[in-house]
C-alpha cells in the first residue's frame, strides 16, 4: 500500500486542467477550499449525470418499461464503476446507500446477532466516531469491546495490535487513514494478523479514498465502507464486503427479498440520481488517468481498472508536493502539528493537516481564515477519543486543512500568509 514517492518537485500533475473542470473551482478562482475532508467539490460531469437521470428517468427500478430498465442499468453500470474503483472481485459485492455511518451501523447489527463465544471485537481511539460508537453499542449483544491505542506520537503500531486479538476476536474495526491527522494505517498487516487468529476486519474507507488507490484484495479486508461526497461524487455511500461473507451476514430484510447480496445490504430505495453521479465521479478520475498518461479519451471499459490505478498513482505524487509544501508553512508559523510532520515520511500520510496555533482559539484561526477567502474547519473533527488523546477539549477541538489534489502549492502560501498574520495579531 506504501507507494514509492518521488521528491516533491519532480512532479507535473495538470492542476489547471482539473480545476477547470470544477465550477466551484473555476467560477470563484478567489476562494480556497481546504475543507474537503468533510466533502469535496463535484467536476461538472457529475452535475449532469445527476440532472440527467432526474430530468430523463427519474422512476423506480424494477419495471418493464424502458424507463425503468434504463434505471436498472445505470445501477448496474455504476456497481461495475465502484467495483473497478476498489478492485473487488465482483460487483455483487457493492451495495449502494446513504453513507458511512449507516452502512456500519448495518454492519453491527447484522455482526451482534452472531457473537456467541467470539465476542471480543477491536476499536481504535484514532478512528471518526462512526467505526467506534455503532461497535460500543454491541456491548448490549455481550460483546466485550477492545482498545487499540495509538501511542505518545498519535500513531497506531501494527504491533501494538497482535497481544490485544484472540481466538476470541470476532473483528477489528479500523480506518485506513485519520481524517484528522492524516495518517495511514498499514491495513494490510493489520488484515494478516487479525486472519491468523480467524478475525475479520471492517474498513472505513472514508477518507482515504480521494487520495490514493483502494484495493480491497490487497488489503485483504473483509467490509470496507466509503462515502461518495469525500471522492467527488454527490453525497450517498457504499459498502463492499467479501461474497461469502455477505451471503450469510444476517441482515433485516423483508420475507420477500432474497436473501443475497446486494439486495440483502440496500434496504428499501436508495437515490439513483446520485448512484448516477457516483459512476461519473468515477469516469471523472478515469478520464484523468487516461489524460494523464498521455491518451485523450478514457481508455476501453477493460482497463478502467488501469486508469484509475494511473489516476491514483499521480494523484498520490502530486498530493505529496502539498503536503511537504504544507508541512513548511505550518512549521514556519510555529503550529503545533499533531500527527506526522516529518517531511521524509510523506509516503505514511495525506495532505490533512491537524493544527493548533500556540495561544490562538481554533475558532479564531478559522474566522480569520474565512474572513480572507480561506475554508478551514475547527472542532472535535467528530473524533471524540482522538481529541482526549490530543488533550483538546470537545467544545473547543483543533483547526484541520485538509486539501486534494485540485489544491495547489499558491493556495498553501496564501494559507501560510495568514497564518503568519494571525500569529503576529494581525
Ligand atoms: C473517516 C470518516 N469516517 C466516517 C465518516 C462518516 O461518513 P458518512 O458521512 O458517509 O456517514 C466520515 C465523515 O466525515 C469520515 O471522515
Amino acid at each position: 500500500m506504501k507507494q514509492q514517492l518521488l521528491a516533491p518537485q519532480a512532479v507535473n500533475f495538470p492542476c489547471e486542467q482539473v480545476r477547470s473542470l470544477f465550477p466551484a473551482l473555476a467560477e470563484e478562482p478567489g476562494f480556497i477550499f481546504f475543507d474537503n475532508g468533510a466533502g469535496a467539490q463535484i467536476p461538472r460531469a457529475v452535475f449532469d449525470a445527476i440532472n440527467d437521470h432526474l430530468l430523463h428517468r427519474n422512476v423506480q427500478r424494477g419495471g418493464r418499461y424502458a424507463k425503468s430498465i434504463e434505471v436498472d442499468a445505470t445501477i448496474a453500470r455504476s456497481r461495475e464503476s465502484v467495483a473497478a474503483l476498489i478492485n473487488a472481485h465482483s460487483s455483487e459485492e457493492i451495495a449502494f446507500g446513504m453513507n458511512a455511518t449507516s452502512f456500519l451501523r448495518l454492519l453491527s447489527l447484522a455482526i451482534g446477532r452472531t457473537l456467541q463465544t467470539r465476542n471480543e471485537i477491536v476499536v481504535t481511539d484514532l478512528d471518526h466516531e462512526a467505526n467506534i460508537a455503532t461497535w460500543l453499542q454491541l456491548e448490549r449483544e455481550g460483546a466485550r469491546i477492545v482498545w487499540w491505542k495509538m501511542r505518545e506520537d498519535n500513531n497506531l503500531y501494527v504491533e501494538d495490535l497482535a497481544p490485544l486479538i484472540n481466538s476470541k476476536t470476532r473483528l477489528v474495526a479500523c480506518t485506513v487513514t485519520s481524517h484528522t491527522l492524516g495518517s495511514i494505517v498499514d491495513v494490510a498487516a493489520v488484515a494478516k494478523l487479525s486472519h491468523a487468529v480467524g478475525a475479520e476486519v471492517v474498513l472505513d474507507c472514508v477518507h482515504y479514498a480521494p487520495h490514493a488507490l483502494i484495493d480491497v484484495q490487497a488489503f485483504d479486508c473483509d467490509y470496507l465502507v466509503c462515502s461518495g461526497y469525500k471522492i467527488f461524487g454527490p453525497h450517498m455511500g457504499f459498502m463492499w464486503g467479501r461474497l461469502d461473507l455477505l451471503n450469510v451476514l444476517q441482515t433485516f430484510r423483508e420475507e420477500f427479498i432474497p436473501d443475497s447480496p446486494p439486495g440483502k445490504i440496500e434496504a428499501g430505495t436508495f437515490i439513483y440520481e446520485n448512484v448516477a453521479g457516483m459512476a461519473a465521479a468515477i469516469t471523472y478520475l478515469e478520464t484523468l488517468g487516461a489524460s494523464h498518461g498521455g491518451e485523450e479519451e478514457p481508455a476501453a471499459s477493460g482497463s478502467l481498472r488501469a486508469s484509475l490505478v494511473r489516476t491514483m498513482t499521480s494523484i498520490r505524487e502530486y498530493e505529496a508536493t502539498l503536503s511537504f509544501e504544507m508541512l513548511k508553512v505550518l512549521q514556519a508559523a510555529d503550529a503545533i502539528i499533531y500527527g506526522i510532520d516529518d517531511t521524509s515520511r510523506l509516503a505514511e500520510r495525506v495532505p490533512t493537516f491537524c493544527f493548533r496555533l500556540p495561544n490562538v482559539p481554533p475558532a479564531h484561526v478559522t474566522k480569520v481564515m474565512s474572513d480572507r477567502g480561506i475554508g478551514i474547519r475547527d472542532g472535535h473533527m467528530y473524533a471524540p477519543r482522538l481529541m482526549k488523546r490530543l488533550r483538546a477539549s470537545l467544545d473547543i477541538g483543533v483547526n484541520r486543512a485538509s486539501l486534494v489534489h485540485y489544491n495547489t502549492i499558491q493556495e498553501i502560501h496564501e494559507f501560510g500568509k495568514v497564518l503568519r498574520d494571525i500569529v503576529r495579531g494581525h
